[in-house]
């Protein structure tokens, strides 16, 4: 057994040595790499001191060859599970035949994509690009388009409604209406046009609504990295129907809580919300490569002209291929269907525990949390620590909640090994 050293504050600043609880010491094989990353890489994250080469399912490896569950999914990016053999099968074909025409040229497989992933769906187009935030970037382009063009807002008064606690990505646009100090500080000065309003509050975004120049209102259905905060039931289905009265877009960032993780397709469809806007990313790959998408008809689609908006590589051949198969594959293992089981079935479990330390289990599908009490201020990291040395991988986020997000390919019984894990985390707490 060993200390283990604490990250103390500013990320910036080299890691200090705090003596506070014990876990198993880094390998030494692991420690290398650890350091090596951080003499040159930018600290710009925190992660776990483990090291990983190999994932398979729900599984991954380090490099010492221990094994443990994933917990975190890449985000929710890996729902169909590490190095899914379909996937990944028409990954390597494709690589070997065409991986990047540019949109200067069509391909054999852009309109393929656009029409699988359209009637998936149910919408008229699709704007492929390639990470999450540049889907959303893209989704705010077209709502404002769509006020100055169809709606009527005088130039440069478009508005777009966010709410507290909303994660959308890290540019500088996306980032000018983030509430976390974290994310904003020292990088001002931040785009105008948007207006903050608390989520979950229906009255607030019915003030809000009573503006004529709002172009759209940009939702998470579940606020992922604020720590899985679900809102009550009808929320969504309220506002969308308010956003349709008042002519105002509703726009639904589906990147982490889509794809099945919640137990549906979408988030929204557990309220039967269509979103005017459609955004897509982190599993669309199933954790492959870098593939996002919007998704509108043609009203708000079609306002955008070629040279307007674009990306060297989204919709590039290999992109459309990973993830007409990785949408397939959620189907074929009906992978919705076995979050919505087995989530419902890991969150009864985990609070039959009751422990004292948990003072919140919530979430839907397989996207969870726990919200830990305890008179240690770092207990989540601590906990998550513990949980590696035990052969499971979480992250905390925001200080005191840890988030349970497995690869939807998991089954009961691992579901059971893993409330088992966690059960013995807790009590080294
Ligand atoms: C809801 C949501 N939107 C956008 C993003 C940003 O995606 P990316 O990191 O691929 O840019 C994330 C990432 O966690 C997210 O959870």
């Amino acid at each position: 057994m060993a200390l283990v050293a604490r990250y103390t504050g500013n990320l910036t600043k080299k890691r200090t040595f705090v003596p506070m609880q014990e876990t198993t010491p880094t390998a030494p094989v692991s420690q290398s790499f650890i350091d090596r990353e951080e003499q040159y890489g930018a600290h710009n994250y925190h992660p776990l001191p483990v090291v990983l080469n190999r994932g398979e399912g729900v599984f991954m490896w380090d490099v010492e060859g221990k094994r443990y569950y994933d917990f975190l999914s890449g985000y929710s990016a890996v729902n169909q599970g590490h190095c899914h053999p379909k996937i990944i099968a028409a990954f390597i074909e494709q690589a070997q035949k065409l991986t990047l025409t540019s949109r200067a040229f069509h391909s054999d497989l852009l309109g393929e994509y656009a029409e699988y992933i359209t009637r998936y769906f149910g919408y008229d187009k699709v704007l492929p690009m390639n990470t999450g935030v540049e889907a959303v970037e893209t989704a705010l382009k077209l709502a404002r388009r769509w006020a100055y063009q169809v709606k009527g807002v005088a130039e440069n008064k478009a508005r777009i409604i966010t709410v507290e606690g909303n994660f959308h990505g890290r540019t500088l646009n996306v980032i000018s209406f983030s509430t976390d100090p974290g994310a904003r500080n020292n990088f001002g000065p931040f785009m105008p046009g948007y207006e903050v309003i608390p989520y979950n509050d229906i009255k607030a975004l019915e003030k809000a609504l009573q503006d004529p120049d709002v172009a759209g209102f940009l939702v998470e259905p579940i606020q992922g990295e604020a720590g899985v905060y679900v809102p009550d039931e009808g929320y969504l289905a309220t506002a969308a129907e308010m956003c349709r009265a008042a002519n105002v877009l509703f726009i639904g960032d589906e990147i982490q809580t889509g794809l099945a993780r919640t137990g549906k397709m979408l988030a929204c469809d557990h309220e039967n919300v269509r979103p005017d806007i459609l955004i897509l990313g982190k599993a669309l790959s199933g954790g492959v490569m870098p593939v996002s998408a919007v998704l509108a008809d043609d009203e708000i689609m079609l306002t955008i002209k070629p040279g307007e908006h674009g990306s060297t590589y989204g919709g590039n051949p290999l992109a459309c291929k990973v993830a007409i198969v990785a949408l397939e594959v959620l189907k074929e293992e009906r992978m919705a269907e076995n979050a919505a089981e087995l989530g419902a079935y890991f969150r009864e479990q985990l609070e039959a525990l009751h422990h004292p330390n948990i003072a919140l289990v919530r979430g839907k599908g397989l996207l969870n949390a726990i919200v830990i009490k305890h008179d240690n201020p770092d207990a989540a990291w601590d906990l998550c620590l513990h949980l590696k040395d035990n052969g499971l991988l979480a992250k905390p986020t925001h200080g005191d909640k840890i988030r349970f997000a497995p690869p939807l390919v998991i089954t009961r019984e691992q579901i059971d090994e893993c409330v088992a894990i966690i059960k013995t985390s807790l009590e080294r707490l």
